[in-house]
């Protein structure tokens, strides 16, 4: 089936010179590009996991603290506690897995702290966003509801730094040990005599850094002793996320993963990788765009060349990657973050944009990955939800939270491979060192859905992509776009960067989508 299909008219070089004379910076106008790529339908990457689309929520400016949580006795409308519109918008997303309390805040935090009578837990200051002071009413049990209310696995991130093999050991028996011993029966006597059963469990965070300051080989050292007393309580055997490295660092994971020798290897390895960029988050120019978004090729050969690694210690890859920290950290203006607290940063197209190619890796590398948490979930960095507008405003979803949207048909669907092929330009010089077209695809029985990023400041790329092994009978889009890359999306305007339909023009053997420059789209397909 064919639908209509138009192309840009503005895509003359005359009328691209003329318009960005008078258009403002990060509002483009663009000739168009062609490109032609082969979807192999019939082949087989790996499983899309869920936990690719995960969170994290860290105890840092107002993620936690007047973000997610506002108190049982806010004005602010709550479910116990839970600041409402987030749970609701969080439901319709779908968390798959949350990652708490850090962030470099875990490895100074103590959980025992957190449990017992709100009233009765104590102050502490927050060392490392500012040294403000948090009352600890967000402790393990609120966690662990929040967790269900929204429909997230919960991942704890215990305290090597600054913590003890016992207190870890201690709050995985808290969690999970169905009842009768003294930590069970605490557990009951506040509130959940069911135990929790808490599989996910990072062994610090940030060993290298705010972890504690470690090298690799006493990362590893830390890693084998606190390992040596987590155990599987009522069914519920501990996944122990060791620290790797910040990027791609090979002495890293070589130090750590050779000081393991002859002992238990982790279940789960966390790598971390920001996209930084040097501007504030809405005053992105084209070419400070390109620099921030051309950081997503190294995070592909991250995951590829530190999966290499492991295998060589772990030729069963047993041991899954866990991205658990990625995502754009622009120069945030300090009056932001006195305003609103620590890390608080808007999402804007690019930061979409970016979304889209990381999430598009992530298929393409499916086979390698095991879980990756966005970083972070409300307020901090770049998150889907914002909080508190002026005059009362409650909650907005960011472009984040439509790029993440997006991609949800791909959850539990296959990978498939995608052959990038051909491409052709005839019109006025492009910047040069611009990200490139990036697709990606999966298949489950009838549904196959791609998912196309065009990064280009400077180009609308109009694709081909050739199916292989399956025959299209219909399809739909959906994009993401605006004519300016720092579009977001406020309080006063809620709606103004949002998923909408998209024409597609599909035949059995292709489809063919335009895709204005700085875009994101996801194509569903009927096929047989
Ligand atoms: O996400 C913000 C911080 O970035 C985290 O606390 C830390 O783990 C990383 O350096």
């Amino acid at each position: 089936m064919t639908t209509g299909f138009t192309r840009r008219q503005f895509a003359r070089a005359g009328a691209v010179a003329s318009l960005a004379a008078v258009l403002p910076r990060g509002v483009f106008a663009a000739p168009t590009a062609n490109h032609k790529a082969i979807v192999r339908a019939d082949d087989t990457i790996g499983l899309v996991r869920p936990e690719f689309h995960s969170h994290f929520a860290e105890h840092l400016g107002s993620c936690v603290y007047g973000g997610l949580w506002v108190g049982p006795k806010s004005p602010i409308e709550n479910v116990e506690g839970f600041r409402k519109a987030a749970v609701d918008y969080l439901k319709v997303l779908g968390v798959p897995v949350l990652r708490w309390p850090g962030g470099c805040y875990a490895d100074d935090y103590h959980w025992r702290e957190g449990i017992g009578p709100a009233a009765r837990r104590p102050k502490r200051v927050n060392i490392h966003w500012g040294n403000y002071l948090e009352d600890n009413s967000f402790g393990t049990h609120e966690f662990i509801r929040f967790c269900r209310l929204i429909g997230a696995e919960p991942y704890f991130a215990a305290n090597v730094g600054s913590g003890s093999p016992q207190e870890m050991r201690d709050w995985i028996e808290y969690c999970n040990f169905p009842s009768g011993s003294a930590l069970a029966d605490e557990r009951a006597a506040n509130g959940s005599p069911e135990p929790f059963r808490v599989k996910y469990w990072g062994v610090g965070n940030e060993l290298w850094g705010c972890g504690g300051n470690f090298r690799p080989d006493g990362a590893g050292a830390e890693f084998r002793r606190f390992a040596s007393y987590a155990r599987a309580f009522g069914g519920t055997e501990p996944f122990l996320v060791g620290c790797g490295p910040s990027g791609n660092d090979a002495r890293w994971t070589r130090g750590f993963m050779d000081a393991l020798a002859g002992s238990r290897l982790p279940d789960g390895y966390s790598v971390h990788y920001y996209e930084g960029g040097d501007h504030p988050p809405l005053e992105f120019t084209p070419e400070a765009t390109a620099a921030q978004l051309n950081i997503f090729p190294k995070v592909e050969r991250t995951i590829i060349e530190q999966r290499a690694l492991l295998d060589t210690y772990d030729p069963g890859r047993k041991i899954g990657i866990c991205l658990d920290e990625w995502g754009v950290w622009d120069r945030i203006p300090q009056k932001d973050q006195d305003r609103n607290g620590a890390l608080w940063q808007q999402s804007s197209l690019r930061s979409a944009v970016a979304a889209g190619l990381g999430l598009n890796i992530f298929n393409r590398q499916a086979d390698k990955l095991y879980m990756c948490n966005i970083a972070q979930m409300v307020n901090v960095l770049q998150s889907v939800l914002l909080t508190d507008g002026p005059e009362g405003k409650n909650c907005v979803r960011t472009t984040t939270y439509y790029a993440f949207m997006l991609f949800k048909p791909h959850r539990g669907k296959t990978a498939v491979p995608v052959d990038m092929g051909a491409w052709s330009y005839d019109g006025p010089p492009l910047y040069d060192g611009q990200p490139g077209l990036s697709i990606s695809a999966s298949r489950s029985g009838s549904e196959l859905v791609v998912s196309l990023v065009n990064p280009r400041t400077d180009a609308d790329i109009e694709v081909e992509c050739v199916l292989r092994g399956a025959r299209a009978r219909q399809g739909r889009a959906q994009i993401l776009h605006d004519a300016d890359l720092n579009a977001y999306n406020s309080f006063d305007h809620p709606d103004r960067v949002v998923i909408q339909p998209h024409e597609v023009a599909v035949e059995p053997d292709r489809l063919r989508i335009m895709l204005p420059a700085m875009s994101v789209a996801t194509v569903t397909l009927e096929v047989e």
